[in-house]
This record gives C-alpha cells, sequence and structure tokens, in this order.
C-alpha cells in the first residue's frame, strides 16, 4: 500500500494574495479572507490555527472548489485552478460535517469517488484505511447509526482513500471522544507521512495543530499572523495575538514601559515593580507589554537578587505541576506560575518571581509586533 501510494504523493500547494469578501444584500460585507500568502510543500501537513471565524473553512473552502475568491490565485504544482470545478481538482476534503451518503454502507461510503471513477480495487482500499482508522468493524454498517466520532472517522477515510493531490481536513477529530481523538490523531499523522499527501488541517485546538503539523499558520481576521514549526511559533511569537493565543496555560502579558540602564534597560511594570533585562532596548522610553510563559517563571524568596517580590493570590496543586497565581504590586493582571507538584503556598505568602531571560518576550504596545531585544 504503501509503495503504491507513495509514487502518487502529493503536489505543492501554493495560495497567492488569496481573498474572499462575502456582500449580503443589505449587510455589511465581510472580509473573511484578507490576502493571504503560503506554500505548502509537497507531502508537508500545514496546521491552520485560529479562533472561529477568523477565516480557515472559507480558505479551505476556496482550495476545494466550493467557493469562488474574490482574488488572488491556488495553484497546486504549477497548475492555477481558480474557476476549474471541485472534481477537476483532484483536492479530498473531510469536514467537521461529514456528509455520508444515508442509504449506502460505511465500505460504499468510503469506495464511493473511487467506484464513481472507475478505479480498480476500490473495496479492498476501502477496506485497508478503515483498518488503519480502526473503523473496519463498520463497513457494512449503515451511516445512521453511528456516533458522530464514528461518521467523522469514516468521513476521513473517504477523503483519504481518494490518493489525492491535496488533502483537506477541516476540524476532521472535533466530534470523536477523547480516548478516539488521541488514537486516530496518531493514525492521521502515520498515514499522512506513509502516504505523502500535501495536507492542510484546520483546527482551532493548538494542541491538535502541535502535535500533528510540519509547520502551522497562525490566522486571525482573515490574515496569517505567523507561519513556522511549532517551536518557532511557540517560542518565538510573532506578536501580541499569536503570544496570547498559543500556549497553554497562556503566556503571562503585563504592560509597561522600557528605558535603557547602563547595561540593559529596564522595565516599569507598575511603580514598585521593576524588572532588569541585559538587552538593548534604543535610546528612547518604549511602551511594551512584557511576556513569559508559566512554565519559563521560577518561585523563590522576596528578597532573592533579582526576583520580583509577589504576593500569592492562590495555589493548586495539579496533577504534575502545581498552578501559583500571584500579584504584582500595582499590576493589575496576575501572573501565573507552574510550579513543581511538591510545592505549596497559601494566599497572602510573599514571593519572589524569577524571569528566565531568554525566555522573556517583548512585544511592542502600539503595533503589537515582537521586538527582538537580545542577541540571538
Ligand atoms: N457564505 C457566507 N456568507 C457570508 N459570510 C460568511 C460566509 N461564510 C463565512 N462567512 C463569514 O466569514 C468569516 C470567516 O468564516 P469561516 O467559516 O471561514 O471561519 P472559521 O475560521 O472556519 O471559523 P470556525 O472555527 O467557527 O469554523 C466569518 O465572519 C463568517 O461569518
Ligand atoms: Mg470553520
Amino acid at each position: 500500500m504503501a509503495d503504491r501510494q507513495s509514487a502518487r504523493a502529493g503536489k505543492r500547494l501554493v495560495l497567492d494574495k488569496l481573498a474572499k469578501r462575502f456582500q449580503r444584500k443589505g449587510q455589511q460585507q465581510v472580509i473573511a479572507v484578507n490576502g493571504i500568502d503560503l506554500t505548502v510543500n509537497e507531502g508537508e501537513l500545514l496546521g491552520l490555527l485560529g479562533p472561529s471565524g477568523c477565516g480557515k473553512s472559507t480558505t479551505l473552502r476556496m482550495i476545494a472548489g466550493l467557493e469562488e475568491p474574490t482574488s488572488g490565485d491556488i495553484r497546486i504544482g504549477e497548475r492555477s485552478i481558480v474557476g476549474s470545478p471541485p472534481h477537476a481538482r483532484n483536492v479530498a476534503v473531510a469536514f467537521e460535517n461529514y456528509a455520508l451518503y444515508p442509504p449506502l454502507t460505511v465500505r460504499e461510503n468510503i469506495a464511493f469517488g473511487l467506484r464513481a471513477r472507475k478505479e480498480k480495487n476500490a473495496d479492498q482500499r476501502a477496506r485497508e484505511v478503515a483498518d488503519r482508522l480502526g473503523i473496519s468493524h463498520l463497513l457494512d454498517r449503515k451511516p445512521g447509526g453511528l456516533s458522530s466520532g464514528q461518521k467523522q472517522a469514516v468521513s476521513l477515510a473517504r477523503a483519504i482513500v481518494r490518493e489525492p493531490d491535496v488533502l483537506l481536513l477541516d476540524e476532521p477529530l472535533s466530534h470523536l471522544d477523547a480516548a478516539e481523538r488521541d488514537s486516530t490523531r496518531r493514525e492521521l499523522k502515520r498515514l499522512q507521512r506513509e502516504t505523502g499527501y500535501t495536507t492542510v488541517l484546520v483546527t482551532h485546538d493548538q494542541q491538535e495543530a502541535l502535535s500533528l503539523a510540519d509547520r502551522i499558520a497562525v490566522m486571525n481576521a482573515g490574515v496569517f499572523q505567523q507561519v513556522g514549526t511549532a517551536a518557532e511559533v511557540y517560542d518565538r511569537p510573532a506578536n501580541l495575538f499569536v503570544a496570547d493565543f498559543v500556549g497553554e496555560p497562556r503566556m503571562n502579558l503585563v504592560a509597561g514601559t522600557a528605558v535603557a540602564i547602563p547595561g540593559g534597560m529596564r522595565i516599569h511594570l507598575s511603580g514598585d515593580a521593576v524588572l532588569d533585562l541585559a538587552g538593548d532596548i534604543g535610546a528612547q522610553p518604549r511602551d511594551v507589554t512584557l511576556g513569559i510563559r508559566p512554565q519559563d517563571l521560577r518561585v523563590g524568596r522576596p528578597d532573592d537578587a533579582g526576583a520580583l517580590p509577589a504576593t500569592v493570590f492562590a495555589y493548586e496543586p495539579l496533577q504534575e505541576v502545581g498552578r501559583l497565581t500571584v500579584t504584582l504590586p500595582g499590576v493589575e493582571n496576575r501572573v501565573v506560575v507552574e510550579t513543581h507538584h511538591d510545592y505549596w503556598a497559601d494566599g497572602g505568602d510573599m514571593v519572589g518571581l524569577k524571569f528566565n531571560p531568554e525566555r522573556t518576550h517583548l512585544f511592542d504596545n502600539a503595533t503589537g509586533a515582537r521586538i527582538e531585544w537580545q542577541p540571538r
């Protein structure tokens, strides 16, 4: 199976200044996708991650041919596919709302596209893919009696079995329960690797994006905020949106003013709370937002050298780690610290926060853009 399919591995997908505006009568125009550029390499799995309504599905629907772009181009290999009908594109889609044919069995549903194109071994190939996704016991059943998770797996199988140039998955695991999702996610990753389909996977679940994707495109309000590997997006978020959206628990973000001091900079978070960093911020004071992930803070004593004194708001012992929430004097936002599981503190205790400077992020308050303040 692997051999046959690798010979048909996917093709490069290019989005070129792609845009989609919706105009409904008597309503304001909606800019769903606002001029995006993207290259998904052959065999790559790109995760499209973003909040509800940011334009993810519209992007997929344009690639699939279910929606025509307002402007811009879509190419598979060297060929522009804008204007060609969906069935002529060799793009397979599995959407969240699996459109299965109720009168057909699962086997017939999976093999439908192959049979329509008079391809050989349709049933055998349907069985192989069903085996891989753990649904071969459902092959003779009709969709009506299946759980939503099972329907979703069938819809996934139906897309994969077609051996497309480009595979589009829109929230393909959203209806699975936690255990099913874990195992289907692993199978999906293996299948994608073995088959080498160029794949775009839409999700608003960052765990799914981080664990499956070679690269992630973070989208908001119809534009890409950042495109990069999971590590790039997580370690060097390009702006405040990405910093806030990616990472669990969320990155602490505290506004302040950065001023140059001899040998570095001082960030005034409030009257009392200041943090010194050994990096260059430029001669002019700058309104910034300081970002640090809960995992990159350490707790010590309030009078430790370089520590920022803080008051414990609450401590929650969790399974493997603890979560400490503290307040800084004069700072409105609470700050969350991930601690060792055997840590303990009570509300009202005084502690000192130690920042890992290499993992401390600065963003420009006016633009939201990341400030590169330390030598790479
Ligand atoms: N056919 C349409 N007519 C008018 N507006 C639309 C249409 N389809 C989508 N939109 C609007 O375009 C924007 C992007 O929608 P889209 O479905 O692409 O978002 P999404 O990122 O897939 O969101 P979700 O995570 O909720 O699925 C939204 O504001 C949506 O209301
Ligand atoms: Mg959607």
